[in-house]
C-alpha cells in the first residue's frame, strides 16, 4: 500500500477499522490487474491479524493496531506488485498438507492434486509401492503420496538444489519421510525398479514464456515451468526403470495428452488412459506396464 491505499487511508492510519482495509486494499488490487481482489485482501489481512477469514466480517469495525496495520500494508504492497498471493503467504494448502512455498519452486496447483488422485489409485493394490516424482519442486507430489499411502517408499528428484531444500522444509513441516535426491532427469532417470513414476514435468513451450500472467512469469523459476523435451524424456526414462506391472502418471500441458497418451502405447504400456483437470481439460495420463 505504498501508493494509492496508502495515500488514502494515510488521513486516519491510525484508526483504519477491518473493514475499511479490507476495501481499500480490495479496490487497490483490482487496480493493480489481480482477479481475485477480494479473495487476495481478506487472506492477506487475516495473515497480518492472525485472524480467520471467518473472523474478520465478525470484527469489521474494529480497529488494526499500528504492527497489524504495518504488516497489511506490507502484504498489500507486495500483492499489487504482481508476486502470488501463495507466496507472499508464504505457505499453501495442497491436499491434506500445509507446504511452505516460495520462489525457490513452483506453486503447487489444482491439477497436480488429480495427479496424485491418480497416482494413488494406481498404487492402491501395493502395499510398499516404490514411487519416484520426477521434477518434485516444493516436494508437494512426493509428500502427499507418503501421507495418503503409509506403506509407500517414496523418492523425490530434482534438478535444482533450491527446490530441494525446499522439499526438505516441507519434510520437516509435515513430519512425512521421502528421499531427496538431486539428478537431471535428461540423462535416465535412478534404476529402480519404481512401482511408479509419477511426475508434473515442466511442459509449458518455451516460446509461450513471454505471454504467461505476471504471477508466473515474472515469479516463478523458469526451469520449472519449461524445459523443452522433459515430458518426452520422463515418459521414456520411466519405461526404461518400473518394475513389471509398474505405472507411469504425468501431468501435461492442456493439448498435449494425445501425444502423451500415443507415446506410452508406442513404449508397449497398457490401461493408458487420460482424466480433466476441474474444468473438464484433459491433463492426466496414466498407463501400465505389462
Ligand atoms: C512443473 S514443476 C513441478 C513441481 C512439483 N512437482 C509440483 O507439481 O508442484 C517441474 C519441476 O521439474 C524440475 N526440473 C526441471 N528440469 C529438470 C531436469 N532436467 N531434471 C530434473 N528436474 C527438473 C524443476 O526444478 C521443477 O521443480
Amino acid at each position: 500500500m505504498t501508493d494509492g491505499v496508502g495515500a488514502r487511508l494515510r488521513p486516519g492510519l491510525d484508526s483504519a477499522s477491518i473493514g475499511e482495509v479490507l476495501r481499500l486494499s480490495t479496490e487497490h488490487l483490482a487496480l493493480k490487474g489481480s482477479e481475485t481482489p477480494r479473495l487476495d485482501a481478506e487472506r492477506l489481512l487475516a495473515k497480518a491479524t492472525g485472524l480467520q477469514r471467518i473472523e474478520l466480517y465478525m470484527a469489521l469495525d474494529r480497529p488494526l493496531t499500528p504492527p497489524e496495520l504495518a504488516a497489511a500494508r506490507e502484504l498489500v504492497a507486495r500483492r499489487a506488485r504482481r508476486e502470488p498471493l501463495q507466496y507472499v503467504l508464504g505457505e499453501w494448502g495442497f491436499r491434506r498438507l500445509t507446504l511452505t512455498v516460495d520462489r525457490r519452486a513452483l506453486i503447487p496447483r489444482p491439477e497436480t492434486e488429480i495427479l496424485v488422485e491418480r497416482a494413488l489409485a494406481l498404487v492402491a493394490e501395493v502395499d510398499r509401492p516404490r514411487v519416484l516424482d520426477v521434477g518434485t519442486g516444493c516436494g508437494a507430489i512426493a509428500l502427499a503420496i507418503a501421507d495418503e499411502h503409509p506403506g509407500a517408499v517414496v523418492t523425490g528428484l530434482d534438478s535444482s538444489a533450491d527446490a530441494l531444500a525446499l522439499a526438505a522444509e516441507n519434510m520437516v513441516r509435515t513430519g512425512l519421510t521421502v528421499q531427496l535426491v538431486q539428478h537431471d532427469l535428461f540423462p535416465g532417470l535412478p534404476d529402480g525398479p519404481w512401482d511408479l513414476v509419477v511426475s508434473n514435468p515442466p511442459y509449458v513451450d518455451t516460446l509461450d514464456l513471454p505471454h504467461l500472467q505476471p504471477e508466473v512469469r515474472d515469479w516463478e523459476p523458469h526451469g520449472a515451468l519449461s524445459a523443452d523435451g522433459a515430458v518426452e524424456a520422463v515418459v521414456r526414462g520411466a519405461a526404461g526403470v518400473l518394475a513389471p506391472g509398474g505405472a507411469i502418471a504425468l501431468e501435461v500441458g492442456a493439448g498435449q495428452t494425445g501425444a502423451t497418451a500415443a507415446l506410452l502405447e508406442e513404449l508397449g504400456l497398457a490401461e493408458v488412459r487420460v482424466t480433466g483437470d476441474l474444468s473438464g481439460i484433459e491433463r492426466v495420463v496414466e498407463g501400465r506396464l505389462r
